[in-house]
């Protein structure tokens, strides 16, 4: 038998090492069909913490919750931005920030995020719910109150997507909506499909028609095509301005970044908007919870619902919605595969609890798969059913989580951690509470009978929300 072992050998003091048999691929292979169960293997034979050669790449999993802090705190050795710098610009089409080409844009980059956030988010928020109305009325709240069949994934994307990209990049200037909209989404789609061989560092070149497809979708964010667009959020106004600052940058390049805030604002939204969905629709006692609460709000504004009428909901009554927060979130924890990326600066001793330290090599990644704590029956009571109102504890939204005994700081990671935390999570889960409580208040909405449950397609394992590997048709109707 020939097995010779390819890789490094493990040094004391150093987390268990697995290899792998193939040289550079490692467990690649193996890790990319189901990442949830070969990590879950892993554990269970080496421990919480392990090294594993992954695509040519170290990576320690630190698999248990409560030693998150000991990474997620700033720790001088781990840089969170090293990764992504290399990355995205490969995948989206842009140079380099960090390159020494443009001074002092990538700290700016970074300030342009408080504009998704804070008092930032009332006036996103308002204008999210004029373009959520605005594109129900135009496709869906129109015709007679029969019964119509749908898909829900072609739903949620048809409807999310117009009324976010109108939000963040605004109008065109003599219509309501821009044209080329569908296949905008269509392109979108196929080119979310080669994503995670992009984020692998595939060529672009190897990816057939991918890079036409990028092109034109970064040609759609052309600053001369933009420039008389109106209503643009003050987060894309002020990136556009920041981009004009720098003559190193070429109009293409301007527009590859608009492109990547594309896919950052609606890539994981949709999938998300998807599964709260799903959920709330297969499961109709908490559908019924949930427009009720929805109802609730608005009768104690004293506002009437009928399909004549606009609805807006502020941003306190948007808050004061646990039920639906809270199945929101469930879906999210049912979902999210995301994971967190550090990458060793130098060779170092991380500190874990009490004496506890591993060694970490330069260059190696650390890194936390938080599905794996989102699916731990120690946390979750049987982790695989969908409980709306797991979140909400006598009337409060329940932030008490344990493992073994202990409280854990972080027990719901669908949005990263620390410095690589969302910027866009409070806009992301208002948006959903806003087009679930549309859909809620205007429909009845049926599964149709006969299909299989949804399962969660893996291929995105890693990178944030995993697409349903089927969709589901519904039937809805005008209440
Ligand atoms: C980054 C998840 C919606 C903007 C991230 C990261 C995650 C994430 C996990 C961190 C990636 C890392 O570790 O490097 C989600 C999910 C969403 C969502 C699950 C929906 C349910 C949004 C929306 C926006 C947005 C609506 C709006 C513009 C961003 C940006 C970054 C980011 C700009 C990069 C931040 C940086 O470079 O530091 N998102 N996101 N996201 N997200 Fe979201």
């Amino acid at each position: 038998l020939l097995s010779v072992r390819f890789g490094r050998t493990r040094r004391d003091g150093e987390p268990p090492l697995i290899n792998g048999w193939i040289p550079f691929l490692g467990k690649a292979m193996e890790f990319g069909k189901n990442a949830h169960g070969f990590l879950a293997a892993h554990k269970e034979k080496h421990g919480d913490v392990f090294t594993v050669l992954i695509a040519g790449k170290y990576m320690t999993f630190i698999m248990n919750p409560l030693l998150y802090p000991y990474v997620i705190k700033h720790q001088k050795q781990l840089d969170f931005h090293e990764f992504s710098d290399q990355v995205a610009p490969l995948t989206f089409g842009y140079p380099p920030v960090r390159s020494g080409k443009f001074p002092g844009m990538a700290e700016h980059i970074q300030r342009s995020f408080r504009l998704l956030q804070g008092d930032n988010l009332n006036n996103l928020t308002e204008s999210m719910m004029g373009n959520l109305m605005f594109v129900f009325r135009q496709d869906y709240l129109t015709g007679e109150s029969e019964w119509r069949t749908e898909s829900v994934y072609q739903l949620c994307n048809s409807i999310m997507f117009e009324a976010t990209f109108l939000t963040l990049f605004g109008k065109p200037a003599h219509t309501s909506r821009h044209s080329g909209m569908v296949t905008l989404r269509e392109d979108f789609v196929k080119f979310d499909t080669m994503f995670p061989l992009l984020i692998a560092r595939i060529p672009i070149s190897l990816l057939g028609g991918t890079k036409a497809i990028r092109d034109k979708l970064i040609n759609y964010f052309h600053p001369q095509r933009m420039s008389p667009w109106s209503n643009t959020s003050g987060f894309i106004k002020e990136r556009a301005a920041l981009f004009e600052q720098y003559d190193s940058m070429g109009d293409v390049d301007k527009a590859a970044h608009h492109f990547a805030i594309l896919w950052a604002s609606v890539g994981n939204t949709v999938p998300a908007t998807f599964w709260a969905m799903y959920y709330l629709v297969t499961h109709p006692e908490a559908l019924a919870v949930v427009r009720e609460e929805i109802h609730g709000v608005l009768q104690v504004s004293g506002i009437e619902t009928d399909h004549n009428r606009d609805i807006a909901f502020t941003r306190e009554q948007l808050d004061s919605l646990l039920y639906l927060e809270s199945s929101i979130n469930e879906s999210l924890r049912l979902s999210s595969a995301s994971m967190n990326i550090r990458v060793a600066q130098e060779d170092f001793s991380l500190r874990l609890e009490g004496e506890r330290s591993i060694g970490v090599r330069k260059g190696d990644i650390v890194s936390l798969y938080p599905q794996s704590m989102h699916m731990d029956p120690g946390i979750y009571k049987n982790p695989e059913i969908y409980k709306f109102d797991r979140y909400i504890e006598n009337g409060k939204e329940k932030t008490d989580f344990y493992k073994d005994g202990q409280k854990l700081k972080y027990y719901r990671m669908s949005f990263g951690s620390g410095s690589t935390k969302c910027p866009g999570r409070h806009f992301a889960v208002n948006e959903i509470k806003q087009f679930l409580s549309l859909l809620l208040l205007y429909f009845d909405v049926e599964v149709l009978e006969g299909q299989e449950p949804c399962t969660l397609d893996p291929s995105r394992a890693g990178l944030g929300i995993l697409l349903p590997a089927s969709d589901v048709q519904i039937r809805y109707r005008l209440r």
